[in-house]
């Protein structure tokens, strides 16, 4: 059994958590994109989808969901995302697809935000995936300079542009005991657009996938 087909386990049961939505959003990667294939089969309930990425964007398009305008479409009662690290808290690292600063603007607006992740994302303590973080491009060397006194290693992920046009540092090194607090102090740093800590809105239901089943954490 592979991690491909875990993911595809959890995206399968985060089918059965979206009610009677009309409008969901819709996270960024390859556990989304299972997510994203399995929305066939329901898509005459669904008005459109509000998508984290350009990538989501396309797929959602090729099957015929339409993708809507945040500003248009207002509070969303479901967004559906994984996960590059997650603990028992169910906060997350994020962004490893580079998508961090979207996904949190749709976690925000999100009444319930459904995680879908295989069990080798699920940790004790955050921090062995490279934390990214998105910053505007002038201001790369100093947010770099600024998370080194932090104590973390910063790695300037060359030849990537987000979506929002800006640059992204992955910051390894960092054992993250308390990420509320880590998320503040980055997101204080001049320069910083967002930091893929998902701490202070973490997920309310995460779905792990394992071999033979799926666990739910809330
Ligand atoms: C993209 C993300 C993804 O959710 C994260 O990278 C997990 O990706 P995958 O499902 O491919 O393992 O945060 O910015």
């Amino acid at each position: 059994m592979s991690a491909e087909d875990s993911k595809k386990r959890a995206a399968l049961e985060a089918l059965t958590w979206l009610d009677d939505a009309r409008v969901i959003g819709i996270g960024t990667g390859s556990t989304v994109n299972h997510f994203i294939d399995a929305l066939k089969s329901i898509k005459g309930r669904l008005d459109g989808a509000v998508s984290s990425s350009e990538a989501s964007a396309q797929r959602l398009k090729a099957i015929g969901i339409p993708v809507l305008d945040l500003n248009a479409a207002g509070e969303l009662s479901v967004y559906v995302d994984g996960a590059d690290e997650a603990n028992h808290r169910l906060q997350l690292i994020k962004g490893g697809g580079g998508a961090l600063t979207r996904e949190k603007i749709v976690a925000a607006v999100s009444k319930q935000f459904i995680c879908i992740v295989d069990d080798s994302k699920l940790v004790n303590v955050l921090g062995h995936f490279p934390l990214p973080v998105e910053v505007i491009p002038m201001a790369r060397s100093y947010v770099a300079r600024e998370l080194v006194k932090l104590g973390g290693r910063p790695d300037w992920r060359s030849g990537f542009t987000t979506d929002n046009g800006n640059h992204i540092l992955d910051v390894h090194g960092l054992t993250i005991p308390d990420p509320p607090a880590l998320e503040a102090q980055i997101n204080q740093i001049t320069g910083v657009v967002s930091v893929g800590l998902f701490a202070r809105r973490p997920a309310d239901v995460l779905l792990v996938g394992h071999a033979d089943r799926v666990e739910k954490i809330t």
